[in-house]
């Protein structure tokens, strides 16, 4: 059986998920939770993948190497970065790529040495499956819920940038959104695990697709706006778009 994994970055985004789970079995393995089981009659594994780009290589190393799952979806939030990227609008990620990697002058700024790469693509077939489960997710908040808060909310497909640091302020998030311009990188959106799952990925070979509901413009009230969203729509987002993904 192909099993694929289901990694939040946070458990309120992961509790609706597993409240989904039929027959679910609760492993630990390197300090972290793995919930086995089945959605919609289809075998997954559920995980968190932790805060930043260690936490997250690791647990996509374990979910691969030791569980054998054969393909990885992220659902979680990020910043948004773009122009006309905003709250409560959805991000899937097209490749990814780390901010804060700089191994100049010895390599051009942003490349990751040896791999001899700056961007990492996410799988194309996954991605498009994602990105349709997305749309469709949106369709069905906006009818459903009368209280829906974004019902001009977009779907948009793009390079997403990851780093180790939350981005909080307005004049941080233009010099990043200006600077990667400079460098030839139009990015969508900010969140700090996507790069280094997509490379581990990249590495064993692997799909990945990465779904980012926008909780926060990277701005100076970024942790506010991250708070609020976090515990009060992140969950519903999570739960409709990877519904819809394993019911196609
Ligand atoms: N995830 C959600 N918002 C973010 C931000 N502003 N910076 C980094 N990661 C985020």
């Amino acid at each position: 059986v192909s099993t694929t994994a289901i990694l939040s970055a946070l458990p309120e985004e992961q509790q609706g998920l597993i409240a989904l789970l039929h027959q679910p079995i609760k492993t630990l393995y390197a300090g972290r939770e793995f919930w086995q089981g089945h959605l919609h009659g289809q075998p997954v594994l559920l995980a968190l993948s932790g805060i930043g780009k260690v936490a997250a290589a690791t647990t996509a190393t374990v979910l691969i190497a030791h569980f054998g799952v054969s393909r990885i979806v992220f659902t979680g939030v990020a910043g948004g970065l773009g122009e006309g990227v905003q709250v409560g609008d959805v991000v899937v990620a097209h490749d990814f790529m780390q901010h804060d990697m700089d191994v100049s002058p010895l390599f051009p700024r942003y490349l990751v040495p040896l791999h001899g790469k700056t961007c990492f693509a996410a799988d194309g077939a996954l991605t498009a499956e994602l990105f349709a489960a997305a749309q469709s997710a949106l369709v069905q908040l906006n009818a459903s819920l009368s209280t829906w808060a974004f019902p001009s909310a977009r779907v948009h497909r793009g390079l997403v940038a990851s780093g180790d640091r939350f981005v909080s302020g307005r004049q941080e998030a233009q010099d990043l959104r200006d600077r990667l311009q400079a460098a030839g990188h139009a990015v969508l959106a900010v969140e700090m695990e996507g790069a280094a799952i997509a490379q581990v990925c990249h590495d064993y070979q692997l799909p990945f697709a990465s779904v980012r509901t926008i909780s926060d413009r990277a701005d100076d009230a970024a942790h506010l706006d991250f708070s609020y969203f976090v515990s009060q729509v992140a969950s519903v987002y999570a739960r409709t778009v990877i519904e819809k993904l394993l019911l196609n």
